[in-house]
């Protein structure tokens, strides 16, 4: 089953998950949104979209490519994931981030927890994080558990 994972990654994280995911699947081809502009989405029997959140929003990318291609991404087989590192909202942020249709019809939904990686961040990244989540250095949250079990989900084989 060919799988196409989409995402879009600030720092890296979503895009080392992304490859996490497809570790071990012969047939998981990963795509960075910000890197492409036309995606062809028939060579993929299954699709998992995932991406990352920043001030309580998912990238545009990701939220314009769910829009732009919600008919067919409902006729596949769906994982969607998404990377953050404030536990107590991920349900809410995860509802925001992805349209109620497409949360309906995934097979497959999971947070990934996330990194803040202070070497990636800019002078204005690093002091949103310093006083909103109060924390001073590269911290690391992923829930690989989570990866896992999407896995198993989602590839049979
Ligand atoms: C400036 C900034 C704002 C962030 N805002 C949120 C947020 O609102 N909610 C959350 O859960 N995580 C937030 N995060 C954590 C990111 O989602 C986390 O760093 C994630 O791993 C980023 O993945 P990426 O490097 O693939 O983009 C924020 C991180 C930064 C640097």
């Amino acid at each position: 089953m060919k799988t196409g994972i989409i995402y879009d990654s600030q720092h890296g994280t979503c895009e080392k998950l992304a490859t996490e995911l497809a570790k071990g699947t012969e047939q998981a081809v990963i795509i960075k949104l910000s890197k492409k502009t036309k995606i062809d989405l028939s060579e993929f029997d299954q699709i998992i979209v995932g991406g990352s959140i920043h001030a309580g929003n998912i990238q545009q990318t990701i939220k314009a490519f769910c829009q732009n291609h919600t008919h067919e991404l409902l006729t596949k087989p769906l994982g969607l994931f998404l990377c953050g590192m404030h536990d107590k909202e991920m349900d809410a942020q995860f509802q925001t981030a992805y349209p109620e249709v497409l949360r309906k019809h995934a097979k497959s939904k999971h947070c990934f927890g996330g990194e803040f990686l202070f070497g990636k961040m800019n002078f204005f990244e690093r002091m949103i994080v310093k006083r909103i989540a109060k924390v001073k250095e590269t911290t690391s949250k992923i829930d690989y558990r989570a990866v896992e079990q999407m896995k198993s989900e989602l590839f049979k084989d």
